[in-house]
């Protein structure tokens, strides 16, 4: 497979966000789409991922069997591209209980870090989503907000930077970014990545006809926009230190 990325300029990216692991959860339905996701994303220079299936309170989660989905995705992707890496995380949603499920294994971390991909209710309150980013901290967890643009209680002044103080890491999606600067919501993400408050993109894909990975443009916007420092860290560098347990500057 050919490194190239296809829009004239060489980049890696880790992706750390994705629904790809099939029969999982709401994203890819078996291995041949899984495949298929992971060939279009890789096509557009995504050269590592970390697969986040949605932890379910309900069921639990099968540790064993998500490992063995991620082996065999791994096997099969690196037929065509013996470098790319896959790493096994989890969206997790919110509960209060989530700290004691991630001590006992029953729900992970990203990439066996102590970083944790967490969602809320798109219309949680403001002081649900703060009170659980410092509950994480507290356990000796790094939270990573998940597509960070959903909570429109953030949308208020400071809430950002005061979640962010905390200690929370903040993922945006790269289909936010994607448009045009008339459109108030692509404006508003854009103007977050421009102004330092993210640290992490992610695809969020989920199949082929549903939130396929599409992040020519917005890799392309990123590319126009931001220093090539900037540029690495948000699409490639903070996904490593996370993926070694190291620190993300906020
Ligand atoms: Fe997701």
């Amino acid at each position: 497979m050919s490194r190239e990325s296809g829009i004239g300029n060489v980049y890696e990216i880790i992706d750390v966000h994705a629904h790809v692991l099939p029969g999982v959860d709401d994203g890819a339905k078996d291995m041949d789409e899984a495949e298929s996701l992971l060939l279009s994303a890789a096509s557009q220079g995504v050269r590592e991922i970390i697969v986040t299936p949605h932890y379910s309170r309900r069921r639990g989660t099968d540790r064993e069997r998500l490992q063995e989905l991620a082996a065999r995705l791994q096997e099969r992707i690196s037929r065509h591209d013996p470098q790319f890496r896959i790493y096994l995380g989890q969206e997790t949603y919110y509960h209060e209980e989530l700290p004691e499920r991630l001590k006992e294994g029953q729900a992970l971390t990203m990439a066996g870090s102590c970083y944790v991909l967490m969602e809320f209710d798109p219309a949680v309150p403001y002081m649900t989503l703060f009170r659980g980013v410092r509950r994480l901290r507290e356990a000796g967890y790094v939270p990573v907000l998940a597509h960070m643009e959903r909570y429109q209680c953030l949308r208020e002044e400071n809430r950002i930077l005061e979640t962010a103080r905390c200690g929370c890491v903040m993922q945006m999606n790269y289909d936010s970014i994607r448009g045009h600067w008339f459109q108030p919501e692509v404006r508003w993400c854009r103007r977050q990545v421009l102004d330092g408050r993210i640290q992490l993109l992610g695809t969020d894909m989920h199949r082929m006809d549903f939130r396929p990975p599409e992040i020519t443009d917005a890799v392309r916007w990123l590319l126009k926009n931001l220093s090539r420092e900037r540029f690495e860290d948000i699409t490639c560098r903070n996904a490593r230190r996370m993926i070694e347990g190291g620190e993300i500057p906020l």
